[in-house]
């Protein structure tokens, strides 16, 4: 159950899709459209992000991207800037995925570059946080989010900032974390934004989908949802946009 003002269900393609199916789930979407009181946000690959831009912002959809460079320009061939992602009609941007931490080699400090660099041009950083499994299992859990966290301290409370807790464990794997883990760990999550200057909105993400999503979003200190695969078939997606919607009316 949120705290803050409405639910944000955000859907993270990572690196799927093509402009024809892309049109195809946004028509789809469009037959299911999103309540007030949830906000909708859809981060497909960097090549879909100019054309859609018009077409779900005009069904009220917010669009984001996955990654972001932290440099505004020059000769940093393949990157982004995020005077480009603002351009392309952007709102927010998700940093420090655990697939950019594992695979790509991001650490904590080139995420506040991005972070920084992120705010400069206007766009709200969903920062992701979380634990592999042998952290969980050692307790070690709190621990690693405080570091993930740490990266905030000195900033301005002021900024747009959500955080996603995703464990890294429940990612792609269709396990989750039990309704105790969340709700604790959402609670740890809050304590800490608290303790760095602000508390922000916390989503929840891992193998969140449409029979699931319900008991997820209705637990104390879940902001929201952060989507993978469920987020890939306008069904699945709406489903999981329609128990927010339940979810914020009880
Ligand atoms: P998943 O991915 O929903 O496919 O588990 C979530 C994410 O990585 O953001």
């Amino acid at each position: 159950m949120t705290t803050h003002q409405r639910y944000l269900i955000a859907g993270n393609w990572k690196m799927n899709g093509v402009l024809e199916e892309a049109r195809q789930f946004i028509r789809a979407l469009a037959d299911n459209p999103a309540p007030e009181h949830v906000e909708v946000a859809l981060m497909p690959p960097f090549t879909l992000l100019h054309p859609l831009a018009e077409k779900l912002s005009s069904r009220g959809v917010r669009l984001g991207a996955q990654n972001v460079y932290y440099e505004p320009k020059g000769a940093f061939t393949g990157s982004i800037s995020p005077l480009m992602l603002r351009d392309a009609g952007c709102r927010y941007v998700i940093l420090g995925h655990s697939e950019r931490r594992d695979i790509m080699g991001e650490n904590n400090s080139s995420i506040r570059h991005k972070l920084d660099a992120a705010w400069e041009a206007g766009l709200e950083p969903i920062l992701c946080i979380g634990e592999h499994l042998e952290e969980r299992k050692s307790g070690a859990t709190n621990k690693i989010l405080a570091d993930q966290l740490a990266i905030l301290e000195k900033t301005d409370a002021e900024r747009q900032l959500t955080i996603a807790y995703e464990p890294v464990w429940a990612i792609g794997t269709g396990v989750t974390p039990t309704i105790d883990e969340v709700r604790d760990t959402h609670a740890f999550i809050h304590q800490r934004l608290m303790t760095l200057g602000s508390d922000r909105r916390v989503l929840y993400g891992g193998s969140v989908n449409a029979g699931n999503a319900a008991e997820l979003l209705g637990l104390p200190g879940v902001d929201g949802a952060l989507v993978g695969g469920a987020s890939l078939q306008a069904e699945s997606f709406s489903a999981i946009i329609a128990a927010a919607a339940s979810c914020a009316n009880n």
